[in-house]
């Protein structure tokens, strides 16, 4: 399947509305899921919420009326659609199980972005920050074990390698270290300029993910070691986002914001469908892709 916006319809903004019951949807079974699965639902709800705040951020700047009741209609289905997505997790997911997912998102998907990057330069900068996510996943395998007993292949099924407890060194630093050099809007590939965004949503998840849920547990070495990851998260944060080109007009970057939701939809979408196809399930399970499918079409045609 190929992929392109401009030949895609969309739904009008009205019939994008929902009911609470299409809006919270049921979790996933934690032990049954595929774990590129968990990933995706990770890594759409830090998508989510960048889209959602970006409106908020963009509507603080404007003072035409009209943009800004039509941001509003537009924010509050972000608004839902980020609920749908993150209330796809399960009760008995625990902070730390779900810790190693976002980690594994950091990693692999950071790691797919690399090899897939047109721009060298921004490459490298991928190349880097994986690296340090790597360690993030190690150190938290370590909690994970000793408190709940959970091995890092109960959550990330093999698929990224762990070597548990790995120290940390030389992560910290001062964070303006972190600044990079930004894109040139005019000859930027589209791909780069979503992929910077892409990895940006899901770091700043993390970040809001650890800042939100360190505090969940009494052991105080683990409290810190949130405290501290988290303080990473943000250098990684102020890395990827000095990649973007500061001259792009905030209406640029509403396109950008909205583009990188579509693309990644679409490729959530499709993995899904390659997996099950893969596994060559039975006519039961079919009918249950395709209503998925059907949801997550209408995410997808949604964004734009
Ligand atoms: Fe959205
Ligand atoms: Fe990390
Ligand atoms: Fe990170
Ligand atoms: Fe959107």
């Amino acid at each position: 399947m190929t992929f392109n916006p401009l030949k895609e319809k969309g739904i009008p903004l009205e019939k994008q509305l929902r009911n609470w019951h299409q809006i919270v949807g049921k979790p996933y079974n934690k032990t049954e899921v595929d774990c590129y699965t968990r990933t995706r639902q990770i890594l759409m709800n830090g998508i989510e919420v960048e889209a959602w705040g970006f409106k908020h951020q963009l509507a603080r700047y404007l003072d035409d009326n009209e943009d800004k009741i039509k941001l509003s209609q537009i924010g509050r289905i972000e608004n839902t659609q980020q609920m749908t997505c993150n209330w796809m997790g399960p009760e008995d997911q625990s902070v730390l199980d779900t810790t190693l997912a976002y980690e594994q998102v950091a990693v692999d998907l950071t790691a797919w972005l690399a090899q897939n990057e047109p721009d060298k330069y921004v490459k490298e900068v991928f190349d880097f920050g994986l690296l340090e996510d790597f360690d993030h996943l190690y150190r938290y395998a370590q909690f994970a074990y000793a408190r709940e007993g959970t091995k890092p292949n109960d959550i990330v099924q093999g698929q990224t390698d762990v070597i548990t407890g790995r120290p940390t060194q030389h992560h910290h630093n001062c964070n303006g270290l972190r600044k990079r050099k930004h894109y040139d809007k005019a000859t930027a590939s589209p791909q780069t300029k979503v992929n910077i965004l892409t990895v940006l949503s899901g770091e700043q998840q993390t970040h809001n993910f650890y800042a939100e849920h360190g505090f969940m547990y009494g052991d105080h070495t683990l409290r810190e070691t949130y405290a501290e990851i988290k303080d990473v998260e943000e250098e990684h944060v102020t890395m990827y986002e000095s990649l973007i080109d500061p001259s792009e007009s905030l209406w640029e970057k509403f396109l950008v914001h909205e583009f990188t939701e579509v693309c990644n939809y679409y490729t959530c979408m499709e993995d899904e469908v390659i997996f099950k196809s893969h596994q060559n399930c039975s006519k039961n399970t079919k009918n249950v892709i395709l209503r998925r499918l059907s949801v997550q079409r209408l995410f997808f045609l949604a964004g734009l």
